[in-house]
């Protein structure tokens, strides 16, 4: 039986996991809190740990946990900026869920431009309340406009194919641009300056910290809607607090938040909100904002359960092989990647 501590568990989490997880060997212990340099001794006596978004798993965290005789940090996510993947290299695999549903996330986005551009979310409170008046309701046609992508990954590729469906012109800015996609590849600065909708979808780096910035927003179309279905870090949101005061930025569509680790995924109606900037940001009218929910469908949740589980199992089954794991072996993740079929270290 591999014992796995389950960090950050929330109710939606535990059909999947439970599903696979006993049909495959895997004893859980499902922990509500979060795993931090406070918690990680929770771990004590498990094989593995699994973590989320907001866990935080830096050197500390990970020299805790390889004391503790932890041989796996399993990610049950696709990002991994909460992770400190260099240090954990020869102490501890990590393999994360490359991929569970690229379309909950580029369809999520799509819902939000939607019921941003037409004051969905306003319609349906007036209609509650039997208001029927359409005064300030007036959105614009999709068709025809600008949509700027800042990365065409996975997600960025069907939010294109989403963008294109409606009508609208693409043009889309990668570090590393996908040979002979048929996607208008241009700068960033004349994506910004281009584009009437931004939406982010490119991993958080150092390279991509606080990408939308005061000078970014200041390049861009007077009216531009951004979207981030990413993660907050890539917003420096008080800069985007600026530019929708100023009526520079038209509308933002925000499913993720930099300070969204202690807020997001919880009930914190009835309590009084501290983060003032995001309350500011909520207070918008022209400000929408879901918690991290982008990937939450039935088909990405099966999916999540199922690589991370198989992930567990192959580091534990084959000596280390670890499907999908994160490391520095070759002093670059992607190069890493390819070459695996081999122990990382
Ligand atoms: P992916 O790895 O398939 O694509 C990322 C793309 O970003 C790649 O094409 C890469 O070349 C590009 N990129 C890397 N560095 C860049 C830079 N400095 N500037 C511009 N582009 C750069 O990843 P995928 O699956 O499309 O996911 C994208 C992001 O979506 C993830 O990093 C994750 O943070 C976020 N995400 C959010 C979820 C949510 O629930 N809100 C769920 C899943 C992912």
């Amino acid at each position: 039986m591999i014992k796995v501590a389950f960090f950050d568990t929330k109710a939606y989490d535990r059909p999947s996991f439970e599903q696979y997880g006993n049909n495959n060997k895997i004893e859980y212990k499902f922990l509500e809190t979060k795993l931090s340099e406070d918690t990680a001794e929770l771990a004590k006596g498990c094989d593995a740990v699994c973590v989320f978004v907001n866990d935080t798993v830096n050197a500390a965290v990970i020299d805790k946990l390889h004391e503790y005789g932890i041989k796996m940090i399993a990610l049950r996510c696709a990002g991994y900026n909460n992770v400190d993947v260099r240090h954990a290299f020869g102490k501890i695999h990590v393999a994360h869920v490359p991929a569970y549903s690229p379309y909950a996330v580029a369809e999520h986005a799509a819902a939000l431009l939607l019921t941003s551009v037409r004051r969905i979310h306003k319609a349906y409170n007036r209609t509650r309340d039997f208001n029927f008046s359409l005064n300030g309701l007036t959105g614009f046609d999709l068709h025809g406009k600008t949509a700027g992508i800042i990365g065409t990954g996975k997600i960025g590729r069907i939010f294109i194919d989403i963008c294109r469906g409606f009508g609208m012109n693409v043009i889309a800015y990668d570090a590393y641009p996908a040979k002979d996609s048929g996607i208008e590849y241009v700068s960033l600065d004349e994506l910004f300056e281009k584009s009437d909708i931004i939406s982010l979808h490119c991993p958080l780096t150092d390279d991509t910290r606080h990408m939308i910035n005061t000078d970014s927003i200041g390049k861009m179309k007077k009216g531009v809607v951004i979207l981030n279905t990413s993660r907050g870090a890539l917003i420096d949101a008080e800069a985007l607090l600026e530019g929708i005061k100023s009526r520079k930025v038209g509308a933002a569509c925000l499913d993720v938040y930099e300070e969204e680790a202690d807020i997001f995924f919880e009930d914190r109606s009835g309590h009084i909100l501290n983060d003032e900037l995001l309350a500011r940001l909520i207070s918008m009218p022209n400000v929408i904002v879901t918690s991290h929910q982008a990937f939450l469908t039935e088909e990405a949740l099966h999916n999540i359960a199922e690589t991370t589980v198989n992930n567990i199992r192959s580091c534990f089954e084959n000596d280390g092989i670890c499907d999908n794991e994160l490391c520095y072996r070759c002093g670059h993740i992607e190069k890493c990647k390819q070459e695996r079929k081999q122990r990382c270290f």
